[in-house]
């Protein structure tokens, strides 16, 4: 390709982004654009299939048919979301067994909130109700992302995740309702989710390594703070309408800037839970590598399959004209 014939495509793909039109996998691209989705959505769908894990404890110990039926289904979304995400991936020129390789060797990450242990039925509630609450303000914006086959998958996704919220924050209302034992569990898994919850929106726009080349692709389309405080300002109603309190004594309305002010997040237990020294990292990894051993059988019989019928198929017209 003659240099005159790049430019000539770079205009078109920066016209394209900036008259918000969606990028399609056949269109032609930068490298760098290319490279930055397939990190974020790798992470992405990572992070769905890992997640599983934390809530997936509790299906054994669900405390009513209703609440394992509803636990059951939302675990069972997160698997679908994976799928999505990994065949979303896919238009972008990976496989998702190099995808799922970089993922097991440790070489592509996945949230690090599923790094912490789920220690009560009441954290259950509390992950649908903020780090799936987390999850929906950082994943509405993503539905008009310039990238189509992300934005597409975005919008299912995020109806499942607004139904994972909903069960959640019912599940949490319950126990705050109920006896001053299941109150006090509620409070303790509020207490351990909240702050954990906010580092999911990533680190302070001053120091997001990613986000104005992002930003500027239409990947991204607020800043890491922005959706954070949109998140503050969503949860504080729904906490008092729950009856619990959030554990930040700094947390207040803020009248001038029309937003509620919080306290200082501790970024090094982050970086310390992304370093691999979370509660739960060598856990979640070795039971995601076990799970993917021992499913080997299914896929190499799956592939098999496939072959049989890709076969028959070519057989099957000559045998009609023999
Ligand atoms: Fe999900
Ligand atoms: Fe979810």
């Amino acid at each position: 390709m003659t240099s005159v014939t790049t430019e000539a495509y770079e205009a078109a793909f920066d016209a394209a982004v900036a008259a918000d039109e969606r990028i399609e996998p056949r269109d032609w691209m930068p490298e760098a654009y290319r490279a930055t989705l397939i990190r974020q959505m790798a992470q992405h769908a990572h992070s769905e299939i890992i997640g599983m894990q934390p809530e997936a404890n509790w299906i054994t110990r669900a405390p009513s048919l209703r609440r394992k039926a509803i636990l059951m289904a939302k675990v069972q979304d997160e698997a679908g979301h994976g799928l999505y995400l990994y065949s979303a991936a896919e238009t972008l020129g990976v496989s998702r067994d190099e995808l799922l390789d970089k993922l097991h060797t440790g070489r592509q990450k996945y949230s690090s909130i599923f790094n912490y242990p789920t220690l009560t039925w009441a954290d259950v509630g509390a992950i649908g109700w903020l780090v799936d609450g987390a999850a929906i303000t950082n994943q509405v914006p993503l539905c008009r992302c310039s990238y189509g086959p992300y934005a597409r998958a975005m919008v299912r996704v995020c109806k499942e995740e607004s139904f994972h919220q909903r069960q959640g924050y019912e599940l949490l209302l319950a126990l705050s309702k109920g006896t001053p034992a299941q109150h006090a569990m509620a409070q303790d898994a509020v207490d351990r989710w909240w702050w954990p919850s906010l580092m999911m929106f990533g680190p302070p726009d001053d120091a997001s390594a990613h986000s104005a080349q992002s930003m500027a692709w239409k990947i991204k389309r607020h800043s890491n703070d922005e959706l954070r405080q949109r998140f503050v300002d969503i949860c504080v109603p729904q906490a008092e309408s729950l009856g619990l309190s959030l554990p930040d004594p700094d947390l207040r309305w803020n009248e001038e800037r029309g937003h509620h002010d919080f306290g200082t997040i501790d970024w090094s237990e982050l970086t310390e839970v992304i370093k691999g020294n979370g509660p739960c990292n060598e856990q979640r990894l070795g039971q995601r590598r076990r799970a993917h051993e021992e499913g080997a059988w299914v896929r190499e019989a799956a592939a098999a399959h496939a072959a049989k019928r890709r076969t028959a198929q070519h057989t099957e017209p000559r045998e009609a004209t023999a």
